[in-house]
């Protein structure tokens, strides 16, 4: 048994529900929070599990988690900032205000809890912060550019403090998955009726494009991306010698070794002929 302690984001579902489950079952107390505890009943019932309310959107949610969690467990040793929702449509389609929501939760969500944890983890010279992105913050996503510039944003904050850390032996990772099945369509902000004819047309031929190549992406490899991949992932991050930037899932492999086997404005080159329909 580790007896250390993780702090997750977002544990109702996805990644965040089983990489609660991975560090329970190899033997850490976890701090699974959530927006909505109380229709949680599966992580209740583990042990060295406790369910906590947190909506990283709140600087009080999130302080309050974290105070209850070193209360309960006595330490934080990891924190994984999980919690994220992504967003198709045209740039302009998207609001002001749902792009600040956007970066709330994505971006800001990641710094508030880490804003939160830092003075404990200083003060004992360790922890490993996990930052979930996506490979949409690696390469510019059309389609998914507020989605995918918060999660440059997060790449880059990322990068940033890991060196910053290291005086005070504090980790710094990032995990970008690719294309895997989780509620994550299900709870993305689609924009796509928004503005003019010419938008919302555009956007029909982009859903569509977007649709079959997400299904292509996600079965690269002969079989269904298993999101158990990214909860391990992030298992790694947190107890191996990993490098600050991680990327998951057999799409995002094949996508990195064409980046970093072709100038920056070949590879571009390439994504457009894959992503944009009718693209020269
Ligand atoms: N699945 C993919 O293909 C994929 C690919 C690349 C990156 N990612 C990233 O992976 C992370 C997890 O996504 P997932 O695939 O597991 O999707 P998911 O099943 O939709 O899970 C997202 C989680 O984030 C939570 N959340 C959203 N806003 C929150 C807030 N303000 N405060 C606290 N929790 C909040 C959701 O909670 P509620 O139940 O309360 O809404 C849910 O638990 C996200 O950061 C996402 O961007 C996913």
């Amino acid at each position: 048994m580790s007896g250390k302690t993780v702090l997750i984001t977002g544990c109702s579902t996805g990644f965040g529900k089983l990489a609660a489950k991975t560090f329970q079952q190899r033997g850490w107390n976890v701090a699974a929070t959530m927006r909505s505890p109380e229709k949680e009943t599966e992580l209740c019932e583990l042990e060295n599990v406790k369910v906590i309310r947190l909506d990283v959107t709140d600087d009080a949610s999130v302080n309050t988690a974290v105070a209850e969690t070193i209360e309960t467990f006595g330490d934080i040793d990891v924190l994984v900032n999980n919690a994220g929702y992504g967003g198709h449509g045209m740039f302009e389609q998207f609001s002001q205000a749902h792009i600040n929501n956007m970066f709330d939760t994505n971006v800001f969500g990641c710094m508030r809890t880490a804003r939160a944890v830092l003075p404990h983890m200083r003060e004992k010279q360790s922890g490993t912060i996990i930052n979930v992105t996506s490979m949409a913050g690696v390469l510019g996503l059309p389609f998914n550019t507020t989605y995918s510039s918060s999660k440059f944003a997060v790449e880059g904050w990322s990068e940033g403090l890991a060196m910053e850390l290291s005086p005070f032996s504090i980790k710094v990772k990032t995990v970008a998955p690719g294309a895997f099945g989780t509620s994550f369509n299900a709870n993305t902000d689609n924009s796509v009726e928004e503005g003019d004819e010419a938008l919302v047309a555009q956007a029909q031929v982009m859903t569509n494009h977007f649709v079959t190549l997400s299904e292509q992406m996600t079965n690269i490899g002969g079989e269904p991306a298993n999101p158990q991949d990214v909860a391990d992932m992030i298992y790694n991050c947190a107890t191996e010698e990993m490098p600050v930037h991680n990327v998951v899932g057999n799409d995002a492999n094949m996508l990195l070794e064409q980046k970093n086997s072709k100038s920056s404005q070949e590879f571009i080159d390439y994504l457009e002929a894959m992503l944009i329909p009718g693209a020269v």
